[in-house]
Order: structure tokens, then C-alpha cells, then sequence
């Protein structure tokens, strides 16, 4: 393996392994950041060969996560558990949710090195922002952790964000029983927020684009990927009333405005939804 020593703002080393691409590192490639490798941009490279304007989904993940973020922070929503949170980059969650909710409180969770390094230094910006890094595929582990009973009150609403991370977990850990896991211990009047890549299995050259990159992915030294189907991330969902309009491509949950041009076809191989638990 080759390793990369870095320190946390807590003097924490932690061993950073650069001889595979890591999701967190290959999505901040994508949105121009500076915290990857070449080994991650080289999952980018090979991906925007197949789709050259793949760039824009990622950019449309982060617009669809503020909208969602500031409409439930809105709603009077004061708790946010961001799981899979990336790199910091321009906006981020807390950011929104305290700009719109003064009182909100965010913990973010990620497993992956480089974001516990950053994320400690810039997410965990004031003392209603935390930061644990955890396995997301955990749900007992990660709602037990004390990071997380310290700052959240979970007999209280919270919102669970899920944005674009479960495409990145394989069958066999089994993606909606871990959202089942996490939606049973969540209490009533919660939310959750999710993406996921979508293959629309209808032939269609959007399928064949979704296949395609998802076999870029898998190939890569990443590994991971999986486009799924609608009625199985329908499934991620079970046991919440989706908020209008449902699960639906990134720009048609609510908007900012008319688009300035329309979506190329990866960008509309996403879907996401927030939905309420009753
Ligand atoms: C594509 S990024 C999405 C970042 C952010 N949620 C967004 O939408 O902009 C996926 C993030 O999920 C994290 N992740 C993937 N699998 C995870 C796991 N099993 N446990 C914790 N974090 C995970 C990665 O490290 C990465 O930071």
C-alpha cells in the first residue's frame, strides 16, 4: 500500500492509503477541489471519457443538498445527521441549515481519512458542529456513538441526509436494510434525504450510459458503484410519506428556477427524494 501521513487539528496521524481512489477523494476531483490523488483523478479521467459532462452531476448533488437542507432547516428542522458528508467544499451543510435555523446542530459522518482530517479542521466550524468518523453502513453503531447522543436528541426530529453514498455501497450489505435500520430508529416527524444513481433498465441510451459508467467505477481501484433501479431505491425509502414531487430527477425537486438549458443525460441519471416519517 502506499500511505500518505497526515494529522488531524486534533494531532490525530492518520494513514491516508493513496494507492487506491477513495469516493470522497474522486468527488472532489469532480467539483475542482484540490484534496486528490492522481489515482483518483484517474477513476475521474476515464469516467468523463464515457460521460464528458459528468462533472455536473456532482454540482447538481451539492445545489440539490442546499435546496433540501434549507427547506427543511425552513421547516424548523434543528438537527442534521449528514452521513457520507465529502470534503468540504464551498457550501456545506451546516453552513445552510445554520443560515436559515441559528438553533440547528450538525453531525457529520464519514469514514473516509482525508475527510476526518478536513473535516475536523472546516466542518466542525462552531459548537453546533461535529464531525465522526464512522462506518455509515452501521446505523446501531453510528446513532449509539457518543458524537452523536452528546449533540443530537433523538427522541426529537432529526434529518438523516443520504446524498449520493449509498450508490457507493454494495449489494451485500444490503443498502436498504441499513436505510430500514436507520428510518425504525429514527422518531416520528424525521426526515430523510437521498440520492442515488439511477438506471432507468428500459434499453434506453440513458441505461446504456448508466451501465457504462457504473463498470468504469467497478473497474477502477475505487470498485465500488451500483446504478440501481427505481423500485430499489424506492425500497431505501419504505416507511416514509414522500414530500412532493417524490422521487425524481436532482432539478425537478424543487427547483431554484427554470433550468438555462436542459440537463445532458448523465445528470439525469439521479434521482433523490425527502421523505417524512409518520
Ligand atoms: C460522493 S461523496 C458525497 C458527499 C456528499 N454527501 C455530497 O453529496 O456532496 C460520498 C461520501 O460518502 C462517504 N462514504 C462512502 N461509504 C461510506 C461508508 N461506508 N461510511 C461512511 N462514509 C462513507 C465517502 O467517503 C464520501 O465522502
Amino acid at each position: 500500500m502506499t500511505a500518505t501521513k497526515n494529522e488531524d487539528t486534533r494531532g490525530t496521524a492518520e494513514v491516508i492509503d493513496t494507492s487506491r481512489a477513495s469516493i470522497a477523494r474522486v468527488y472532489d476531483a469532480f467539483l475542482g477541489g484540490k484534496n486528490n490523488y492522481a489515482i483518483d483523478r484517474a477513476v475521474m479521467e476515464d469516467v468523463l471519457k464515457i460521460a464528458p459532462q459528468a462533472s455536473l452531476v456532482a454540482k447538481g448533488l451539492r445545489r440539490w443538498l442546499i435546496r433540501v437542507t434549507r427547506y427543511l432547516a425552513n421547516q424548523g428542522v434543528d438537527q442534521f445527521l449528514d452521513c457520507g458528508a465529502g470534503l468540504p467544499t464551498e457550501e456545506n451543510t451546516h453552513q445552510t441549515a445554520q443560515r436559515y435555523n441559528p438553533d440547528a446542530v450538525v453531525v457529520y459522518v464519514d469514514k473516509d481519512p482525508v475527510v476526518a482530517v478536513h473535516g475536523r479542521a472546516l466542518l466542525e466550524e462552531n459548537s453546533s458542529t461535529h464531525f465522526l468518523q464512522a462506518d455509515l453502513t452501521r446505523p446501531s453503531e453510528v446513532l449509539a456513538n457518543p458524537i452523536v447522543t452528546d449533540h443530537l436528541d433523538l427522541d426529537r426530529p432529526i434529518a438523516l441526509i443520504q446524498c449520493a453514498t449509498l450508490h457507493h455501497i454494495d449489494d451485500d450489505q444490503q443498502p436498504a436494510q441499513i436505510m430500514a435500520d436507520y428510518i425504525e430508529a429514527l422518531p416520528s416527524g424525521s426526515y430523510v434525504a437521498l440520492t442515488h444513481w439511477w438506471d432507468p433498465q428500459d434499453g434506453s441510451e440513458g441505461s446504456e450510459l448508466a451501465k457504462g459508467i457504473e463498470r468504469s467505477f467497478r473497474e477502477s481501484s475505487m470498485g465500488t458503484g451500483r446504478y440501481r433501479g427505481r423500485g430499489e431505491i424506492e425500497t431505501m425509502l419504505k416507511g416514509l410519506d414522500l414530500l412532493d414531487p417524490g422521487l425524481v430527477e436532482l432539478d425537478q425537486w424543487w427547483p431554484e428556477g427554470p433550468l438555462a438549458k436542459p440537463n445532458s443525460l448523465v445528470e439525469t441519471l439521479i434521482l433523490g427524494a425527502v421523505g417524512r416519517k409518520p
